[in-house]
């Protein structure tokens, strides 16, 4: 059987050809130009055919949608068949539900998007709320969600000694409970309260902290502000120490100087969005899905 194609673009090559090593695929970058006017154009390799995987990670999204949709219909045009999107990190699945009249519900158009253009999609944590599967959100034959938690939950153990992990909010608790499990670690759920985009209210639950090495772990990071708003309770909480473990490294550019002044001595992130702070890979776990789909 011919070796499917890892369709990829230049500033992720670093984590898609250790995908394409691991998964056995054949990495072809799609090249990019980009036009004094904003515009830009693809070019991918002409010899595609059969079975391909697109990967792509969806942070900064509204640039990258159009790439999706570009390429995903070229590829198609050159004869591939079967179509698979490795998402590490999919945007726009917060936005579920009209909370007023004539607010766009993103996810569904995004999903809708999608599963147009594509045979499979596999993705990491994505921040589901108000649905109960990824297959709700995109309506495609296989939607693939796979946890980053127990991937994170190795790397804590293997830096700190009897951590006590904490999520930050109560959407948190999922990853938090499955990271705790396969060592046994102590873990509690803290409530959030969001105000704006860049203010929490953060309470803390009823837990006695002091002299732990706590590790805060969340699905997204964004403004810092959840993690950093948590860290300091924690440590005015007697806290040894506060680090972060995060699935999505979205950081914006304030993001990381907020955390480290509220007292967070590291911040660890998976490869899900290519930065500075990746310190544990989850190739290996979407090897693991990839390869039994193509
Ligand atoms: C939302 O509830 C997510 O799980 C994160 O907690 C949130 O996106 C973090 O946002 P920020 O870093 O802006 O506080």
């Amino acid at each position: 059987m011919a070796v499917a194609s890892l369709l990829y673009f230049k500033d992720e090559s670093s984590t898609a050809m250790k995908l394409a090593e691991l998964a056995g695929l054949a990495p072809c970058l799609i090249e990019r130009h980009d036009f004094p006017d904003g515009e830009f154009k693809l070019k991918l390799p002409p010899t595609l055919s059969g079975r391909a995987v697109l990967f792509r990670s969806l942070n900064h999204p509204n640039e990258k949608l159009v790439e999706l949709l570009f390429a995903a219909k070229t590829a198609r045009q050159l004869g591939v068949q079967h179509l698979t999107l490795v998402v590490p990190y999919l945007a726009y699945m917060r936005q579920d539900i009209a909370f007023v009249p004539g607010e766009v519900v993103s996810q569904r158009i995004v999903g809708d998007l999608l599963a147009s253009l594509f045979d499979a999609v596999i993705t990491l944590d994505p921040h589901l709320h108000r649905v109960a599967s990824l297959q709700e959100a995109v309506p495609v034959k296989d939607a693939i969600n796979i946890s980053a938690a127990p991937t994170l939950g190795n790397l804590v153990v293997q830096k700190r000694v009897n951590p006590f992990l904490i999520g930050p909010d109560e959407e948190s608790a999922q990853w938090v409970a499955q990271a705790a499990a396969s060592h046994r670690l102590d873990y509690a759920v803290a409530t959030k309260t969001r105000i704006g985009d860049r203010s929490v209210d953060i309470a803390l639950p009823p837990i006695d902290v002091k002299g732990r090495a706590v590790v805060l772990l969340d699905d997204i990071a964004s403004s810092g502000h959840t993690l950093a708003r948590a860290a300091e309770l924690l440590l005015l909480a007697g806290a040894a120490s506060v680090d972060v473990a995060v699935t999505h490294a979205l950081f914006d550019s304030q993001a990381e100087a907020l955390i480290k002044k509220a007292g967070v001595e590291q911040i660890w992130s998976t490869d899900c969005i290519a930065h500075s702070s990746n310190a544990v890979s989850v190739m290996p776990a979407i090897t693991q899905v990839l390869t039994k789909l193509i």
